[in-house]
């Protein structure tokens, strides 16, 4: 009998009851999840480390939004710094280590150790003007002998060019307000294929292109504008010690990028002036001669689309431009005097005093449309601190019509009266957020309103003109 009960205890104790199998089961899929946690977080991590990036950063309004600060940002992400149109008529601003840098036509992102730049076919370089920006930035430490190349397919500016410009300009019945430095004139001779290019310059061929191009821009020059005619030996002998001096970094651009990318290398492209200064998408004919937009990153440095990952467009809390044009969120005298002098507001190239106004959604939401704007960047917050409240252009009014889209017709543009939306200032310095929750809560919802106005995230906030004065959001995008 009890033998029997001795059995039967032996036999009950290895029934388990039913729930007793959930447990194991459970925890298998428990360690089973977080093995396959652990390994797509291993593979994101790799995938941002490894995966191409090539980025284009653009400015969204009329240039000088302060992109010299956020590529310095996403300088440490990238390899390579590409300048794709323009000339030295831009002004790249960057203060690092409590240094000022003020970068023309070398991309500005060189400023780092062990990045390469290149100075692509779609920029007009004047020898003179980059030869300059070289000694001054090697008289600062950074010497850019090897690291910068230049595409034997850019265009060169000639002292003819900037004569032009400036004949032009001033004889022009309604000034577009250029930087005189030759920028128009030599993209119209590249257009009009009488350029003289980079290769052009290192040529055996030089001497006889640059007579015949002489021999024409001569003859305009005294039969438009009764001027005197320039030397060609002189000429000559300047630039050909110009091409002497610039041979070293010369390169073909296009078969550069390409092997830069097939060795794994990430890019960033320089955008220089804004969407609204493009010679195709801007305020026609307040225009520079280029294109500012995304697509010149391609066409300007041979890169194709599908080359291209991500487009970071660069906005200033408000607006400015520099020269002649529309500007409609433009503020009064008082308000101008005010913003100028806390954002500083004197153009980089020119020392011209910029023109102030309202942030303008309707022309950045164009330029989010024509460039294909994945994210923005928000510099120079900290000048509307003090303002009591801030407007934002959510559209224009053409008599008793309502705009919403950007016009295409200057006139309209020239007429048109914003249609602005007030929000409560945050009356606190910006400058010392350095997280989205440490910003005024004021200042958030001024930004959450640019995102909604926009359709595009913020991912990246400038408080600052020193380095450490900018964070990035939530919104930033994995890049390694
Ligand atoms: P250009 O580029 O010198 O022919 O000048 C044409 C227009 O573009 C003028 O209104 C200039 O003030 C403007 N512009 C050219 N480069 C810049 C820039 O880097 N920032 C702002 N405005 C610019």
């Amino acid at each position: 009998m009890e033998k029997e009960k001795c059995i039967d205890r032996r036999s009950d104790s290895n029934i388990l009851p039913p729930n007793s199998y959930f447990l194991p089961i459970i925890l298998f899929f428990c360690v089973l999840c977080a093995v396959c946690c652990v390994l797509s977080a291993v593979c994101c991590l790799l995938y941002a480390i490894l995966a191409p990036m090539n980025i284009v950063l653009v400015g969204a309004q009329w240039g000088d939004e302060g992109k010299g600060k956020v590529i310095d940002v996403l300088t440490g992400e990238v390899d390579i710094l590409v300048r794709y149109q323009g000339g030295h008529n831009a002004g790249h601003t960057v203060i690092a280590d409590g240094k000022e840098f003020i970068f023309h036509l070398i991309p500005s992102g060189l400023l780092h150790k062990g990045k390469t730049g290149l100075i692509g076919n779609g920029v007009v370089i004047d020898p003179e003007a980059l030869l300059e920006e070289m000694q001054r930035l090697k008289a600062r430490g950074i010497d850019v002998r090897r690291t910068l190349k230049i595409s034997d397919e850019a265009h060169v500016i000639f002292p003819y060019h900037k004569r032009l410009d400036i004949l032009e300009e001033s004889w022009r019945t309604g000034r577009i307000g250029t930087t005189g430095r030759g920028i128009g004139p030599c993209y119209v001779d590249k257009v009009a294929r009488c350029g003289i290019r980079v290769a052009d310059l290192c040529s055996k061929e030089f001497a006889h292109k640059l007579r015949q191009r002489l021999t024409e821009k001569n003859r305009l020059l005294r039969a438009m504008y009764g001027e005197r005619p320039l030397s060609f030996q002189q000429l000559l002998g300047r630039y050909q010690g110009y091409a002497k001096a610039l041979a070293p970094h010369v390169v073909h651009g296009p078969r550069f990028l390409q092997d830069a990318i097939k060795r794994g290398k990430r890019i960033l492209f320089e955008g220089a002036q804004g969407t609204l200064l493009d010679i195709d998408h801007g305020t026609y004919p307040y225009v520079t001669s280029s294109n500012a937009t995304a697509g010149g990153a391609c066409t300007g440095s041979g890169v194709p689309p599908t080359a291209i990952h991500k487009v970071i467009g660069v906005v200033k809390a408000y607006t400015t431009r520099v020269g002649e044009g529309p500007l409609p969120t433009e503020f009064p005298n008082a308000l101008m005097e005010q913003i100028r002098h806390r954002g500083k507001e004197f153009g980089a190239t020119t020392g011209r005093p910029r023109r102030c106004g309202w942030f303008d959604a309707v022309v950045v939401r164009h330029a989010v449309c024509v460039n294909g704007i994945d994210a923005i960047a928000v510099t120079k917050l900290d000048v509307l601190d003090d303002m009591d409240t801030i407007k934002i252009c959510t559209g224009y009014r053409d008599g008793k019509k309502q705009i919403r889209e950007f016009p295409s017709d200057i006139d309209v543009l020239n007429r048109a009266e914003p249609i602005y939306e007030t929000l409560p200032g945050w009356k606190a310095p910006a400058s010392e957020s350095t997280r989205w929750q440490a910003l005024p809560m004021a200042a958030r919802r001024y930004l959450k309103r640019l995102q909604t106005l926009l359709g595009v995230p913020i991912c990246l906030i400038s408080t600052g003109s020193k380095r450490e004065q900018a964070f990035k959001t939530k919104h930033w995008f994995a890049t390694g």
